[in-house]
Protein backbone atom coordinates (compact mmCIF):
# COMPACT_ATOMS: atom_id res chain seq x y z
CA UNK A 1 0.00 0.00 0.00
CA UNK A 2 1.12 3.52 -0.85
CA UNK A 3 2.29 5.70 2.26
CA UNK A 4 2.92 9.01 2.59
CA UNK A 5 6.82 8.80 2.63
CA UNK A 6 6.51 7.48 -1.38
CA UNK A 7 5.98 11.51 -2.03
CA UNK A 8 8.63 12.51 0.36
CA UNK A 9 12.08 13.35 0.25
CA UNK A 10 14.78 12.13 3.24
CA UNK A 11 16.04 14.13 4.87
CA UNK A 12 18.38 12.72 7.74
CA UNK A 13 18.63 9.00 7.75
CA UNK A 14 18.12 6.61 10.48
CA UNK A 15 22.10 6.18 10.28
CA UNK A 16 22.18 9.78 11.31
CA UNK A 17 19.71 10.16 13.83
CA UNK A 18 21.57 7.45 15.51
CA UNK A 19 24.96 9.05 15.48
CA UNK A 20 23.07 11.99 16.99
CA UNK A 21 21.28 10.63 19.50
CA UNK A 22 24.47 8.71 20.51
CA UNK A 23 26.34 12.23 20.98
CA UNK A 24 23.94 13.70 23.12
CA UNK A 25 23.56 11.06 24.82
CA UNK A 26 27.41 11.38 25.52
CA UNK A 27 27.04 14.61 26.44
CA UNK A 28 24.31 14.10 28.89
CA UNK A 29 26.23 11.49 30.42
CA UNK A 30 29.13 13.62 30.94
CA UNK A 31 27.08 16.26 32.58
CA UNK A 32 25.56 14.27 34.96
CA UNK A 33 27.95 11.66 35.81
CA UNK A 34 27.05 10.08 39.00
CA UNK A 35 23.88 11.27 39.04
CA UNK A 36 19.97 10.00 38.51
CA UNK A 37 17.89 12.07 36.42
CA UNK A 38 14.55 11.97 35.48
CA UNK A 39 13.83 12.63 31.62
CA UNK A 40 10.60 13.21 30.56
CA UNK A 41 8.86 13.13 27.44
CA UNK A 42 6.30 15.29 25.77
CA UNK A 43 3.80 12.93 23.67
CA UNK A 44 2.95 11.41 21.33
CA UNK A 45 6.61 13.08 18.63
CA UNK A 46 9.13 12.37 21.29
CA UNK A 47 8.49 8.48 22.04
CA UNK A 48 10.85 6.72 19.72
CA UNK A 49 13.85 9.93 20.68
CA UNK A 50 13.24 9.20 24.22
CA UNK A 51 12.89 5.14 23.52
CA UNK A 52 16.23 5.28 22.01
CA UNK A 53 18.24 7.93 24.56
CA UNK A 54 17.10 6.37 27.57
CA UNK A 55 18.39 3.14 26.10
CA UNK A 56 22.28 4.89 25.81
CA UNK A 57 21.93 5.99 29.32
CA UNK A 58 23.93 4.25 31.55
CA UNK A 59 23.10 6.68 34.60
CA UNK A 60 20.17 5.90 37.07
CA UNK A 61 17.11 7.26 34.74
CA UNK A 62 13.52 7.77 35.56
CA UNK A 63 11.24 8.10 32.20
CA UNK A 64 8.00 10.16 32.65
CA UNK A 65 5.40 10.77 30.49
CA UNK A 66 3.33 14.36 29.92
CA UNK A 67 0.48 14.98 27.07
CA UNK A 68 0.38 19.06 26.03
CA UNK A 69 -1.92 20.19 23.12
CA UNK A 70 -2.05 23.32 22.01
CA UNK A 71 -4.80 24.07 19.46
CA UNK A 72 -4.86 26.67 17.31
CA UNK A 73 -5.53 29.90 18.38
CA UNK A 74 -5.57 28.52 22.30
CA UNK A 75 -3.40 28.12 25.21
CA UNK A 76 -1.26 24.81 25.94
CA UNK A 77 -3.91 22.43 27.50
CA UNK A 78 -2.36 19.39 29.73
CA UNK A 79 -4.02 16.24 28.79
CA UNK A 80 -1.52 13.67 30.93
CA UNK A 81 -0.17 15.87 33.77
CA UNK A 82 3.05 14.58 35.30
CA UNK A 83 3.32 11.57 37.55
CA UNK A 84 6.53 10.97 39.62
CA UNK A 85 7.93 14.09 42.40
CA UNK A 86 10.74 15.47 40.93
CA UNK A 87 10.83 17.90 44.21
CA UNK A 88 14.95 17.96 44.09
CA UNK A 89 15.37 15.88 41.29
CA UNK A 90 17.81 16.61 37.92
CA UNK A 91 14.74 17.38 35.21
CA UNK A 92 15.87 16.86 31.92
CA UNK A 93 12.81 17.34 29.28
CA UNK A 94 13.32 15.39 25.71
CA UNK A 95 11.74 17.22 22.88
CA UNK A 96 11.95 15.64 19.35
CA UNK A 97 11.34 19.19 17.62
CA UNK A 98 11.37 22.80 18.91
CA UNK A 99 9.03 24.74 17.01
CA UNK A 100 7.99 28.00 17.86
CA UNK A 101 8.18 27.09 21.60
CA UNK A 102 4.85 27.14 22.94
CA UNK A 103 4.86 24.11 24.41
CA UNK A 104 8.28 23.73 26.17
CA UNK A 105 8.12 26.97 27.58
CA UNK A 106 4.34 25.90 29.42
CA UNK A 107 5.96 22.70 30.31
CA UNK A 108 9.42 23.97 31.89
CA UNK A 109 6.85 26.52 33.95
CA UNK A 110 4.56 23.10 34.98
CA UNK A 111 8.10 21.45 35.76
CA UNK A 112 9.41 24.37 37.99
CA UNK A 113 7.13 24.25 39.54
CA UNK A 114 7.69 20.88 41.00
CA UNK A 115 10.65 22.09 43.22
CA UNK A 116 13.55 20.15 41.00
CA UNK A 117 17.00 20.34 41.43
CA UNK A 118 17.96 21.30 37.77
CA UNK A 119 15.74 21.67 34.68
CA UNK A 120 17.47 21.03 30.94
CA UNK A 121 16.70 20.71 27.74
CA UNK A 122 17.65 18.33 24.99
CA UNK A 123 16.08 18.58 21.59
CA UNK A 124 16.79 16.05 18.87
CA UNK A 125 15.87 18.81 16.29
CA UNK A 126 15.99 22.81 16.47
CA UNK A 127 14.30 25.48 14.46
CA UNK A 128 15.19 28.39 16.15
CA UNK A 129 13.67 30.58 12.73
CA UNK A 130 9.99 29.77 14.35
CA UNK A 131 10.78 30.76 17.76
CA UNK A 132 8.03 32.63 19.48
CA UNK A 133 8.91 31.95 22.95
CA UNK A 134 12.54 32.60 24.47
CA UNK A 135 13.32 28.86 24.57
CA UNK A 136 16.89 27.50 23.91
CA UNK A 137 17.82 23.87 24.45
CA UNK A 138 21.10 23.31 26.52
CA UNK A 139 21.30 20.15 23.85
CA UNK A 140 20.31 19.91 20.25
CA UNK A 141 20.87 17.04 17.70
CA UNK A 142 20.95 19.22 14.46
CA UNK A 143 19.62 23.04 14.17
CA UNK A 144 17.52 22.77 10.79
CA UNK A 145 16.17 25.75 8.61
CA UNK A 146 12.10 26.26 8.56
CA UNK A 147 10.69 23.39 7.05
CA UNK A 148 8.47 20.36 7.91
CA UNK A 149 9.41 17.17 8.80
CA UNK A 150 7.83 13.98 9.30
CA UNK A 151 9.08 10.41 10.76
CA UNK A 152 11.38 8.90 13.62
CA UNK A 153 8.00 10.40 15.70
CA UNK A 154 7.12 13.33 13.96
CA UNK A 155 4.08 13.26 12.36
CA UNK A 156 1.73 14.97 9.70
CA UNK A 157 -2.03 14.49 10.95
CA UNK A 158 -1.05 11.15 12.68
CA UNK A 159 0.93 9.46 10.11
CA UNK A 160 4.65 9.09 9.92
CA UNK A 161 5.45 8.58 12.81
CA UNK A 162 6.85 5.00 12.82
CA UNK A 163 9.34 5.80 9.50
CA UNK A 164 12.70 5.10 10.76
CA UNK A 165 13.93 8.20 8.43
CA UNK A 166 12.87 12.12 8.66
CA UNK A 167 11.15 13.27 5.65
CA UNK A 168 10.34 16.27 4.45
CA UNK A 169 8.17 17.56 1.36
CA UNK A 170 9.48 18.87 -1.55
CA UNK A 171 9.34 22.74 -2.08
P1 LIG B 1 5.97 24.36 19.57
O1 LIG B 1 5.17 24.45 20.81
O2 LIG B 1 5.52 25.28 18.48
O3 LIG B 1 7.47 24.46 19.78
O4 LIG B 1 5.61 22.96 18.95
C1 LIG B 1 6.38 21.88 19.13
C2 LIG B 1 5.63 20.64 18.69
O5 LIG B 1 5.02 20.83 17.41
C3 LIG B 1 6.63 19.54 18.53
O6 LIG B 1 6.83 18.85 19.75
C4 LIG B 1 5.96 18.70 17.48
O7 LIG B 1 5.05 17.81 18.08
C5 LIG B 1 5.22 19.70 16.61
N1 LIG B 1 6.03 20.07 15.42
C6 LIG B 1 6.77 21.16 15.25
N2 LIG B 1 7.40 21.16 14.06
C7 LIG B 1 7.05 20.00 13.46
C8 LIG B 1 7.39 19.38 12.19
O8 LIG B 1 8.16 19.89 11.37
N3 LIG B 1 6.82 18.16 11.96
C9 LIG B 1 5.97 17.55 12.83
N4 LIG B 1 5.64 18.08 14.02
C10 LIG B 1 6.17 19.30 14.32
MG1 LIG C 1 6.48 17.02 20.67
Amino acid sequence: MAQMKDKMIPFITSEEIDRMVADLAKKIEKDYSGQEITVFCPLKGSCLFVADLVRKLSLPVVVDFVHLTSPKGEGVRILKDISVDITDKHVLIAEEIVDAGRTLSFLRSRLLAGGPKSLKIVALLDKPARRELPIKPDYVGRTIDDRFVVGYGLDSEELGRNYRDIYNYAN
